[in-house]
């Protein structure tokens, strides 16, 4: 059978993360690994009581086939999502998607031809690098520091790569809490990246799944799409502040974009599940979004504080990481050129887990590196796990 896969099927990826998942769900082994919501942030009482009635009163909407771009009612909660969130978008230039997942599939098939070139950070999210990999593009890494994506190296790399006769035809970007590194690109470089791709042509993916996940007090999360609506397409999630399960995802994309994306989801799946849609539709009319926005930040925030506190106690001289101000991740990076990779089978020997940083870098670096979501265990496990990975690579590092 193999002669008769695509050309793009043999750019298929699997998950490195996914991987992971049989690890994430033994007991006895404390996660830092995977990288879900905790179901415990789930409304399942509210939820419940909601589809019930959608079910029994609106069957002939929530049950039947609806429109490509998205319930109407739900594209206009989003519209004022997005207010919000500090930009303007119209419900007309709102598109409900399967998850924002189906979202980075749709962009990679509208946009990408075999050995175009993806900007994206260093580290980035894998999800997103597997969709463009399998449209056959091809990737480049831009540096981060503190201050998220770097416009030095976006330049440099862009500029070299057009110089060399490559087409970059996007930039992908997670500016807040971002996957996996928690980072949070500072407004000031905001303006400057997005006039960069308006110079060099390209267009910016701007995914944004975790910037209502805030739990420090001076977070200036305002997307990068309040700077020019032309050449951003920005993608949003209510994954991780409802409910993953759900699978609503959206994008904002101006009249051109919307339009081939809307023929590509129309091949794609027709539309997105209409019970989903109604569901979160109505939860979002009823007003109970923002109180379930509080309860997920409040959640997290304790776990994430405690998880820093611990990180300082034990790694100190060790490693560094990154602050976590949101989101669900911290990044760990080890001081000296240790494998993380090489120690995952120690670490589950020792009851814990983490995710090797390796696989999130496209250019082969970050070995050295791992991520931690304090998203699933409980206080006392967040704590007993980090002193337990400290012992471990306390003692790689003597080892060396
Ligand atoms: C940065 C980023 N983008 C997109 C997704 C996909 O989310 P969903 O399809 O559930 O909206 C994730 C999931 O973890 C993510 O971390």
């Amino acid at each position: 059978v193999q002669e008769l896969f695509s050309r793009d099927a043999g750019n298929f990826r699997p998950s490195a993360i996914r991987a992971f998942a049989r690890l994430i769900n033994d007991p006895n082994i404390i996660s830092f690994a995977g990288g879900v919501p905790s179901p415990e942030t789930f409304p399942a009482a509210i939820l419940a009581e909601i589809a019930a009635g959608i079910i029994r009163e609106r069957k002939a909407i929530a049950l039947q086939y609806g429109p490509t771009r998205g319930l109407p009612a739900l594209r206009e909660e989003i519209a004022r999502i997005c207010g919000g969130r500090g930009f303007t978008a119209s419900p007309d230039e709102v598109i409900v998607t399967t998850g924002s997942q189906q979202a980075l599939d749709l962009i990679a098939h509208t946009f990408l031809d075999p050995g175009d070139i993806v900007l994206v950070e260093l580290p980035t999210y894998i999800g997103a690098t597997a969709s463009f990999l399998a449209r056959s593009a091809d990737l480049a890494g831009v540096v981060q520091d503190e201050d998220g994506l770097d416009p030095r190296s976006l330049r440099e790399v862009a500029t070299r790569l057009a110089a060399q006769g490559r087409r970059v035809k996007l930039l992908y970007t997670i500016p807040n809490f971002q996957n996996p590194s928690g980072r949070l690109m500072s407004q000031a470089r905001r303006p400057e990246i997005v006039a960069m791709a308006l110079e060099l042509g390209f267009l910016i993916i701007e995914d944004d799944p975790y910037g209502e996940l805030v739990y420090v007090e001076d977070a200036d999360t305002t997307p990068l799409r309040s700077h020019d609506a032309g050449c951003v397409v920005y993608l949003g999630s209510f994954s991780k502040i409802l409910a993953p399960g759900l699978r609503c995802g959206f994008i904002v994309a101006g009249e051109a974009i919307g339009r081939k994306l809307e023929i590509a989801k129309e091949a794609a799946d027709l539309c997105s599940g209409m019970l989903d849609q109604s569901i979160v539709e109505e939860f979002c009319r009823r007003g109970e979004l923002p109180a379930q926005i509080a309860r997920v930040r409040a959640f997290y925030r304790g776990k994430r504080n405690l998880t820093i506190d611990a990180l300082e106690r034990h790694f100190g001289g060790v490693a560094t990481w990154t602050p976590a101000g949101g989101g669900l991740f911290t990044m760990v990076t080890l001081n000296a050129p240790i494998d993380t990779a090489g120690h995952i089978e120690d670490a589950i020997a020792n009851g814990v887990a983490y995710v090797p940083g390796g696989p999130f870098f496209v250019d082969g670096s970050g070995a050295n590196t791992m991520r931690l979501t304090f998203a699933k265990e409980t206080d006392d496990r967040l704590r007993e796990g980090i002193a337990r990975l400290a012992a471990l690579f306390t003692e790689a590092e003597v080892k060396l």
